[in-house]
């Protein structure tokens, strides 16, 4: 017989060596528990008639799916009965949702569904969370989280069964579930520096849309690697992170309608950028923003700010954040 370790069991040794507490499993265990639960009621989603829209709008302008609203129910429950986490900010909420304010631990962002235009085909969504941790040694001023200081962050992608983790100054983590439905067998990621496997992943449609010189960027630099877009950021992270390159979600600048340009990005800072910069800078990458600053810098100033985003392989961000800054 064959076993493979858990992510429990590798948790659980990671927590001891570093000398950690366990309220973090009892975090990660929800985080689990939820995934799974999205993952089923996705699976099963064309069959019972689910995956279409709900009549509302959410706080961003976007029309809401009903597996937004399950996704987003679906965290809420798990993360409540941990009884460990002071707030969160979920995509689907307008405001912070105080969770236990007085005694919790953890302060939660994530997007419980991402990648909502492949929602209807049933093809890869994701759920993506960034973990940051109260001031156990001063007074708590409740401030929204930087980057760079989250404890963790990661990324289920469904339904294909992946779970990719990563804590900070411990490196990024990928695990598959199994047959009895438990993710297992860590494998660290570490972005390939032979550029070969490299892929560019960006929203083509948009490129006359982009500042001038992100489009000359692209005219001489696209045709050395491949070109691979999902339209999930967790999906197309998830190959970046495997093969290397970058994936890239400029300001929208010179949309034909300037209604539709975009000078802020389009991707949320918190739940979205800041959780795959984290990822990425664990497994040896890096993320900008418009102005080539560090995304994992960036100190939110509202929750459900957004961002343009630049990360994967450290040669390909560095060389377009030297233009970015130019
Ligand atoms: P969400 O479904 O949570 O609103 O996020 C969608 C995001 C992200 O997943 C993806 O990278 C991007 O939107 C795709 O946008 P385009 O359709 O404009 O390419
Ligand atoms: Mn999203
Ligand atoms: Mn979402």
């Amino acid at each position: 017989m064959q076993f493979e370790q858990t992510f429990m069991n590798f948790l659980l040794h990671h927590q001891e060596k570093h000398n950690r507490t366990y309220h973090f499993l009892i975090l990660m265990d929800a985080l689990m528990s939820a995934a799974k639960h999205i993952e089923h009621y996705y699976l099963t989603g064309a069959l019972k008639g689910r995956l279409g829209y709900t009549d509302t709008v959410n706080v961003q302008g976007e029309d809401v799916m009903q597996m937004d609203e399950i996704a987003h129910e679906i965290v809420i429950h798990y993360l409540k009965t941990t009884r460990r986490v002071i707030h969160v900010v979920s995509e689907e909420a307008a405001d912070i949702i105080p969770l236990n304010v007085e005694s919790g631990r953890y302060f939660v962002y994530f997007d419980p569904l991402d990648g909502s235009s492949n929602v209807a085909h049933g093809l890869p969504v994701g759920f993506l969370f960034g973990i940051a941790k109260r001031n156990l040694d001063g007074p708590e001023d409740f401030h929204l989280r930087a980057g760079k200081d989250y404890i963790a962050a990661g990324m289920f992608v469904i339904p294909t069964g992946t779970f990719t983790v990563a804590f900070k100054d411990a490196g990024t983590w990928r695990f598959h579930i199994d047959e009895t439905m438990n993710y297992v067998k860590p494998v660290q990621m570490i972005l390939p520096e032979n550029t070969s496997s490299w892929e560019l992943s960006f929203n083509s449609a948009n490129r006359y849309t982009y500042a001038e010189k992100i489009q000359q960027w692209l005219d001489q630099n696209e045709k050395k690697h491949a070109f691979r877009y999902l339209g999930a950021l967790a999906g197309d992270f998830h190959r970046i992170l495997g093969n290397g390159g970058m994936f890239m979600y400029p300001a929208i600048v010179n949309h034909p309608n300037p209604k539709k340009n975009r000078p802020d990005g389009k991707l949320r800072l918190m739940y979205e950028a800041s959780v795959v910069a984290f990822m990425c800078k664990e497994a040896g990458g890096t993320a900008v923003d418009e102005k080539g600053m560090p995304i994992l810098d960036i100190n939110p100033e509202s929750h459900h700010q957004r961002t343009a985003l630049y990360v994967g392989s450290k040669p390909l961000v560095d060389d377009i954040t030297a233009v970015l800054k130019g």
